[in-house]
């Protein structure tokens, strides 16, 4: 067995005393009981009205942002000449039609209005709209099975008090993102996608990559501008340092190629890639694009391997955030040919032909999956946080997940599986992201550092912080199903 390959998972966890607020035992007993199909905890309905719920928040959240818009013109009109006015009147104009459109949309879903969702017995509540602070937004959180166990009482019984308490989903307010605020995937000239994908392709770094950034304040709002300046301008350390991470992204996309050739007899008959919570893109941070790339390029081998001399089967990637904007939509599609979602319609496409690529989503994403797909033995692969086998800890330690929350029905997809280490934290840190967690668990700017014994430690921290946002893919695992079909009965 080679090093990055993975034996058998362990047996079924033992139950061990409760000692915390979660109840899962009691979670998956109701979800034998009344699960659609039984033995799970996420049902289609579901999906598919929390997906409805955020796009109305996803309407909410355009029609509140467009407001000062509408109403900017009176304030703004003396930086514009005479010629402008008419043009910005416009443009007032087609912004006063948009925010009637939505609310003629929204109707009811709105501030003092209300809003409805279907509890886990598929009755429907009305709740009253949440006040929404301003600089925030309204999300839809889905709720985990650790967060939906709190919600059982000692007799297993769920409790009722509060009929929020039968709800897998909820609106929530959230302060906006600073890619909310500052659209950082909108750059003003040569934006650093082709940079990157040149990068991870060939291991060299393009010679005229990006530099620094000013900002500029624009009539309406703050707005950043980013500026390119020659890589030749970078120090010798500099430009060591570019050579260097250019050659580890293609070192990646390599591994990902011969795992993906490795595996070519179960993955023969994928016919979709979907991606969940990949992120939005950031002009100075290639993280998120880099784990955009990663698939693409699953989805190169994959129709490589379907490819024969007549035919040539494409396969379509389609990316599900619901941090996007419309600009990164637009980037994902003109340079790695993704199509994006910010609803949750893509937890609906998933199937047993299906590659999921996750990487830290904060929503409950692989156990979704394997209830939506257990009928049919889940997804054919999934390129994800590492999948722990004892789902049932939170009810004895309730210390923080840094893997993908574990759920009984991904586990028992994980037994299914045949296991391969993806993640690059070992090769940038020397260590996984699990060890870096707990070895380093404060960051730098909370440590102190007055003393020299203090500073001497405080610069080992701040390197390994600064190494950590080199690794794009924190302990990840590719998990590929062996069987096609599921056990029958799940419990
Ligand atoms: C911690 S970030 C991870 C981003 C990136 N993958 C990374 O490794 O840094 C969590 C991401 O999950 C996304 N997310 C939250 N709910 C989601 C959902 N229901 N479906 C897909 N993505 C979701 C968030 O918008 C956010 O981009």
């Amino acid at each position: 067995m080679s090093k990055r390959e993975r034996s058998s998972p362990s047996p079924q966890p033992e139950p061990k005393q409760r000692t915390t607020e979660s109840n899962i035992t009691g979670a998956y007993l109701w979800a034998n009981k009344y699960g659609d199909p039984p033995g799970t905890i996420w049902s289609r309905e579901t999906i598919a009205e929390a997906s409805k719920l955020q796009a109305s928040a996803h309407m909410w959240n355009d029609m509140r942002r467009l407001r000062p818009l509408a109403n900017a013109l009176p304030v703004i009109k003396d930086k514009f000449t005479a010629e402008e006015i008419p043009h910005l009147q416009q443009m007032t104009k087609d912004i006063e039609e948009e925010i009637e459109r939505l609310n003629r949309l929204l109707g009811d879903f709105s501030e003092g209005g209300i809003y409805r969702v279907r509890d886990i017995f598929g009755e429907w509540h009305t709740f009253p709209f949440p006040e929404v602070r301003p600089r925030h937004k309204l999300i839809v959180r889905v709720l985990g099975v650790v967060a939906f166990s709190q919600n059982f009482d000692d007799n297993n019984d769920i409790k009722t008090d509060n009929p929020k308490q039968k709800c897998l989903y909820d609106l929530e307010p959230m302060p906006l993102s600073k890619h909310d605020l500052w659209r950082q995937c909108d750059t003003y000239e040569t934006p650093p996608w082709e940079f990157w994908m040149h990068e991870w392709e060939t291991g060299n770094f393009h010679l005229k990559r990006y530099v620094w950034r000013r900002n500029i304040q624009k009539p309406i709002g703050i707005d950043f501008v980013h500026e390119w300046r020659h890589i030749r301008e970078l120090s010798a350390d500099q430009r060591k340092d570019a050579k260097h991470w250019a050659s580890h992204w293609k070192m990646l996309a390599d591994r990902l190629r011969s795992y993906i050739k490795e595996h070519r007899e179960r993955l023969k008959n994928v016919d979709k890639v979907i991606c969940f919570a990949l992120g939005p893109l950031h002009y100075g941070f290639s993280k998120c694009f880099v784990q955009h790339m990663a698939a693409n390029t699953v989805r190169e081998v994959l129709e490589e391997l379907k490819k024969t001399k007549r035919t040539q089967k494409n396969i379509g990637v389609v990316a599900q955030d619901p941090a996007y904007c419309k600009h990164c939509a637009h980037v994902l599609q003109e340079t790695l040919s993704i199509e994006t979602t910010t609803d949750f319609e893509a937890f609906l496409e998933v199937g047993q032909n299906t590659f999921v690529i996750t990487f830290a989503p904060s929503a409950p994403v692989c156990g979704i999956i394997a209830d939506l797909t257990l009928e049919v033995g889940g997804p054919a692969a999934m390129l994800c946080d590492e999948i722990e086998d004892d789902y049932l800890r939170p009810e004895w330690d309730d210390t923080r997940w840094i893997d993908a929350e574990p759920t009984k029905n991904l586990v028992a997809y994980k037994r299914r599986c045949s296991i391969k280490e993806f993640g690059d934290t070992k090769d940038v840190m020397g260590m996984s992201y699990h060890e870096f967690m707990a070895r380093y668990p404060i960051v730098p700017a909370e440590l102190p550092h007055d003393t020299p014994n203090e500073t001497e430690i405080w610069e080992e921290v701040k390197k390994v912080y600064s190494l950590s946002f080199k690794s794009n893919f924190h302990d990840i695992f590719l998990y590929v199903r062996k069987k096609s079909v599921a056990p029958t009965g799940s419990s």
